[in-house]
C-alpha cells in the first residue's frame, strides 16, 4: 500500500485532475486504487458522482474529526478498481475542531495504518487530494504519506509558493514522517508552443532534477467536459490527448515506484476506446435515421442527370414549342375569358403557364428528346443495390458524349417518323 499526497498550495493547477484521472489510469492497469477527498471543496467527490448514491455516509471529516474508522468511509465508483473517501463542506471547519486535539496531525496517517491491517483485498495505491493551502488538513496528508507528488501549472506564477512548499515537506520529514520522499513534480496543462512554458520548464528541471516527471499533461478540453459529466476522461475520451497523458503518468509512476514495466496500451483502455467509437457510430446512425424520418428528403439522382444534359436538349425544344405556339395555335378568347353565369364553361387551364406546358412538341423534337435521354438515362437511373452511386457496369457518360449524341439526333429524326 502505497499512498500519495497529491498537493500544492495553489488552487487551479490541476491536483483534482490528477488524482481523478491518475487514479482511474492506475486503475484500468488493473491496479486497486482509493482516493481519499481531503479538500472541503469537494470537488473530487463531485467529479465521481458519489453523493447521489450515497447521501450521508461517513466523509473524510467523520475519518479526521470523529475518527470513524476509514473502511467505514470506503465508497465504490464507476471507475475501474477505484474507491473514494468522499469529503463534504463540513471538513473547512475541522481544521479549526482539530487546534486542540491530541495527534491532530497525524489523525489520517493512524486511519491508514488501520485501514492496512483490515483491507481485504489491500489498496496497491492510496491518492489523497489535499486543498489549495499548507493547514491541518494537508499537514495530514503529508504526514500519512509515502510520497509527494506536486502538479505544476507551467506558468511564470506557477512557481511561485514551490519554494514554501518544498519548506514545509522537509520540515514534515524531519518532525512528523522520515519516510516521506519527493515522489516527482508533474507539469499540468503544458502548451509546448508557448516560449514561457518551455523557459518554466526548464527552470523547473534544473532544481527538480531527477524527480520530474517525462510525462506532462497537455491543456485538453475533454479533462475538463469529462468532470462535468461526472466521469474520468477515459470513460469519457478514452482516444483523447488528456486520456494517453494520464495513461502515461500513470506509467511513470508505477515504474518510479515499484519499477515494475507496465503495458503501453491496457487491454482495459483499448476496450474503452473501441467502446467508445462503436457507441459514437450507432448514434450516429440513429441520428441519421431519426432526421431521415423527420424531413423527407427527396430523390435528387434524375436533376442532377437534367443538369448535365438534358437541359441543354430541353431547351432549344422549349423554345420551339413556344414560337409554334405563338404563330399556329394562339390562345383563344374563350380559354381566356371567364365562362359566363348560368352557362357551362369548358374547363380552361389554371393559368397561362399551364396553358404552355400543354402544347405538345412535334414528332421530331420528341425523338430527338428520347433518343438524348436514352444516351443519358442508363447513367442517370442505375442505381447498384447498396444505392452509394452509379453502377460500374454503366459508366455516366461524359458531356462531350451526350452533346455529340444530340448533335446527331435531328440530323438522322425526320418529322414523319412514327413515333413508339
Ligand atoms: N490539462 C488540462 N487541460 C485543460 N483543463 C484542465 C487541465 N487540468 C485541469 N484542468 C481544468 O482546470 C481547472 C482546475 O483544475 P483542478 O484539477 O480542479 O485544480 P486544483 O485541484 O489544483 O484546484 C478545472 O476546471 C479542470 O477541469
Ligand atoms: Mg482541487
Amino acid at each position: 500500500m502505497q499512498t500519495t499526497a497529491v498537493i500544492n498550495q495553489k488552487g487551479g493547477v490541476g491536483k483534482t485532475t490528477t488524482v481523478m484521472n491518475l487514479g482511474a489510469a492506475l486503475g484500468l492497469l488493473g491496479r486497486r486504487v482509493l482516493l481519499i477527498d481531503l479538500d472541503p471543496q469537494a470537488n473530487l467527490s463531485a467529479h465521481l458522482g458519489v453523493f447521489d448514491s450515497a447521501p450521508g455516509a461517513p466523509t473524510s471529516y467523520q475519518v479526521l474529526v470523529d475518527e470513524v474508522p476509514l473502511s467505514e468511509s470506503i465508497l465504490p465508483t464507476a471507475e475501474e478498481n477505484v474507491f473514494l473517501v468522499p469529503s463534504t463542506r463540513d471538513l473547512a471547519g475541522a481544521e479549526l475542531e482539530l487546534v486542540s486535539a491530541m495527534g491532530r496531525e497525524t489523525r489520517l496517517k493512524e486511519a491508514l495504518a488501520a485501514l492496512e491491517k483490515t483491507a481485504k483485498p489491500a489498496f496497491d495505491d492510496i491518492l489523497v487530494d489535499c486543498p489549495p493551502s499548507l493547514g491541518l488538513l494537508s499537514l495530514n496528508a503529508l504526514a500519512a504519506a509515502d510520497r509527494v507528488l506536486v502538479p505544476l501549472q507551467a506558468e511564470f506564477f506557477g512557481l511561485q509558493g514551490y519554494a514554501r512548499l518544498m519548506d514545509i515537506i522537509t520540515l514534515v520529514q524531519r518532525r512528523l514522517n522520515p519516510r516521506l520522499v519527493l515522489g516527482g513534480i508533474v507539469a499540468c496543462k503544458v502548451d509546448r508552443r508557448a516560449r514561457i512554458t518551455n523557459d518554466v520548464l526548464d527552470e523547473v528541471k534544473k532544481w527538480a532534477g531527477e524527480s520530474f516527471f517525462e510525462s506532462m499533461i497537455r491543456p485538453n478540453v475533454k479533462l475538463s467536459e469529462a468532470t462535468s459529466h461526472g466521469r474520468s476522461v477515459f470513460r469519457y475520451a478514452a482516444a483523447s490527448n488528456g486520456a494517453e497523458d494520464y495513461l502515461a503518468l500513470a506509467r511513470e509512476f508505477v515504474q518510479r515506484a515499484s519499477g515494475v514495466v507496465v503495458p503501453e496500451a491496457p487491454a482495459a483502455w483499448l476496450k474503452l476506446v473501441q467502446d467508445q467509437k462503436d457507441n459514437a457510430r450507432a448514434t450516429a446512425r440513429a441520428m441519421k435515421q431519426a432526421w431521415r424520418e423527420a424531413v423527407p428528403v427527396p430523390d435528387l439522382e434524375p436533376e442532377v442527370a437534367k443538369s448535365q444534359s438534358e437541359r441543354e436538349l430541353e431547351a432549344p425544344a422549349a423554345a420551339s414549342v413556344r414560337s409554334r405556339r405563338a404563330t399556329q395555335q394562339p390562345v383563344t378568347a374563350a380559354a381566356e375569358k371567364p365562362a359566363a353565369a348560368g352557362t357551362k364553361a369548358e374547363p380552361r387551364p389554371a393559368s397561362k403557364s399551364a396553358a404552355k406546358s400543354a402544347a405538345k412538341p412535334t414528332a421530331a423534337e420528341t425523338a430527338a428528346l428520347q433518343v438524348a435521354a436514352a444516351a443519358v438515362k442508363p447513367a442517370a437511373t442505375v442505381k447498384p443495390a447498396d444505392g452509394t452511386g452509379a453502377s460500374e457496369a454503366t459508366p455516366r457518360k461524359s458531356p462531350t458524349v451526350i452533346r455529340s449524341a444530340a448533335r446527331r439526333v435531328p440530323r438522322s429524326a425526320k418529322p414523319e417518323d412514327p413515333q413508339p
